[in-house]
């Protein structure tokens, strides 16, 4: 067995810092997701995407589930603007992609249209709910999508993550360097918890490397800051893990709270990354109860495995269990709920504000003081 090949058979590579963007007038303005998709996209993240959806793959996407060419591919990747922007345009131009004044990159317009928001809210969420966050995001974006093939000049600023920021090429040669033949990914938007460890590590049972891929682009304002996250990982890390097996980088794409369907595209990513396994818990990728527990499972059989090209492991929802004195899932273990350590997130983040120890056998020691002062600093902050 090797590394994953990537999805749609190429990884793609269209980082270009050298472009010139003189002559080039009319600019499209990125918010924070379309900032991070555009770097994902130009070093090959999203591959075989190199570009925002045309029109053609966007009705595909949100339809199907599949690109226009057949891939599967899950989540719409898009390049919003105003009507007003959008009347300056013209297809077969070029625009400039700027945020904060500075020219991020360029694309070839090959579409200009106006997407049934309703629709992708339905087809993609499963729900048209403002309150859930990635529908409330989706109609706050403006109204008009631009498609085609992008060029990407100048990186992200990752600031104090750069250290821990890998393209697909470079964590393919790193896993190589550490003589991996297979790799699970692993996505979280949250601190790793007994829980989370418990399933990585019995995914690391079966294969040689963990790569570890918190995400830290947008998030919901109440999930817990990426640079604390960070530092609970590193302490996690040092403390638990076996160095030669494990390896840490961020995914810096937004969160689209978009459950099944962003399961699906977390695992395609991966497999650009190099990964061979991916894992999907409990409601992954899930918010609030718009989800059933085991949906983002059950959508990969949409696709064969072929498809796919990239092996799922799918855990149970586990826990501590205090009879049985060691992690376990309902299929292992036989006790009733009441010996089980099960906190909801809410729960979790209602204990850190108060400064209280969450139980060991929820969280490592040295991650809950990390979190504990990650969040007492943050509400300095606000307060001064
Ligand atoms: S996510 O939005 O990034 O999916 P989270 O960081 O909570 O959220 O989850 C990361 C991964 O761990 C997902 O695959 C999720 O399904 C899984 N997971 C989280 N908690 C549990 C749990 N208690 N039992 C099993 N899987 C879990």
């Amino acid at each position: 067995m090797s590394l994953s090949q990537p999805h749609g058979g190429i990884l793609i590579n269209q980082w270009n810092p050298d472009i010139q963007f003189d002559g080039i007038t009319e600019t499209v303005e990125l918010d924070e997701i379309a900032s991070s998709d555009l770097d994902l996209i130009g070093t090959g993240a999203y591959s075989p995407l190199s570009g925002f959806l045309t029109q053609i793959d966007y009705n595909s996407v949100v339809a199907t589930m599949r690109l226009s060419t057949g891939e599967p591919w899950t989540i719409p990747i898009t390049l919003p603007t105003t009507e007003s922007n959008a009347e300056k345009i013209t297809v077969g131009s070029l625009v400039k992609l700027v945020r904060d004044g500075v020219v991020y990159g360029v694309l070839e317009v090959s579409d200009i249209f106006t997407p049934d928001k309703m629709k992708e809210a339905v087809l993609v969420y499963k729900t048209t709910d403002r309150d859930h966050p990635g529908v409330k995001k989706l109609f706050e974006r403006p109204n008009v999508y631009i498609g085609g093939k992008i060029t990407l000049i100048q990186r992200l600023p990752l600031n104090e993550f750069t250290s821990y920021h890998f393209d697909p090429v470079e964590t393919r040669k790193k896993f190589q360097a550490l003589g991996w033949k297979t790799v699970v990914g692993f996505q979280t938007r949250n601190p790793v918890h007994r829980a989370h460890e418990y399933i990585q590590k019995t995914a690391l049972e079966i294969v040689d490397g963990l790569f570890l891929n918190p995400l830290v682009g947008e998030t919901k304002s109440d999930d817990i800051p990426s640079d604390v996250r960070m530092k609970s990982y590193e302490v996690l890390l040092e403390n638990y893990y076996a160095k030669d097996h494990v390896f840490l980088g961020v995914f810096t794409a937004a969160m689209r709270y978009a459950g099944p369907r962003e399961a699906v595209f977390h695992a395609l990513v991966r497999k650009n990354f190099g990964c061979t396994h991916f894992i999907v818990g409990r409601d992954h990728a899930g918010v609030g109860n718009y989800y059933g527990t085991y949906d983002a499972q059950k959508i990969f059989s949409n696709f064969t495995p072929e498809e796919l090209g990239i092996t799922l492991l799918f855990f149970e929802h586990s826990f501590y269990c205090n009879q049985c004195n060691s992690m376990a899932t309902p299929k292992t273990c036989p006790h009733d709920a009441r010996h089980h350590v099960i906190l909801s997130g809410t729960k979790v983040r209602e204990m850190l504000r108060n400064g209280e120890q969450l139980p060991t056998t929820f969280s490592r020691p040295e991650v809950i003081d990390v979190l504990i002062a990650g969040l007492q600093q943050q509400e300095a902050n606000s307060v001064g």
